[in-house]
């Protein structure tokens, strides 16, 4: 078998076949709902959360994030001593995604609301909470916040969800809830 011209020259204007008519409908009210969901999920779902942007240096946001973490922490974990750090309730959590990990770990009180500030300070990782399924993507320069209330308690993973690199699926995190 080859590959020959179609028999007729001119054959974009031979009327659309009923199948691909279909098919094309099909695709484009589809394409509709699924822009419209954007925004109505935004509204009513959990998972996409409203957060704000300011622009910072990474040197700066790492100096804030670690003059919280000195002042809250309350143990250090792992063979690295990663810092566990929890803030009062109510308050500001800070945490940074680099090259590659999620620092530090925070732990949370269940019911109770957070700002939560979160920046790169070297390029683009995904912020991927899980189980609970909330993504964020983390850029540098960019601090990025948004409320939490965790509603349900226990360990709380984050991965990084936007490919950056050969250590890229050992960038992980952790969040603690606690009831109290
Ligand atoms: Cu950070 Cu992938």
């Amino acid at each position: 078998m080859g590959i020959f011209p179609p028999p007729q020259r001119v054959w974009w204007n031979l009327p659309v076949g009923k199948t691909e008519v279909l098919w094309i409908t099909i695709a484009f009210v589809w394409a509709l709902v699924m822009f419209f969901m954007m925004p109505y999920w935004h509204l009513t779902g959990d998972q996409n959360l409203s957060n704000e942007a300011y622009k910072i240096k990474p040197e700066v946001y790492a100096a804030k994030t670690e003059a919280w973490a000195e002042k809250y922490k309350v143990r250090e974990e792992g063979d690295t001593g990663i810092p566990v750090v929890k803030p009062p309730a109510g308050g500001d959590v800070y945490m940074f995604g680099r090259l590659w990990e999620w620092w530090p770990i925070v732990e949370l009180e269940k019911g109770q609301s957070y700002r939560f500030h979160l920046s790169s300070l070297d390029w683009q990782h995904g912020f991927s909470l899980l189980p609970e399924n909330i993504n964020i993507s983390v850029h540098p320069e960019y601090e990025m916040v948004f409320t939490v209330t965790p509603n349900s308690s226990g360990e709380f993973g984050i991965i990084c969800n936007e490919f950056c690199g050969i250590g890229h699926h050992n960038m992980v995190g952790k969040i603690y809830v606690t009831d109290k």
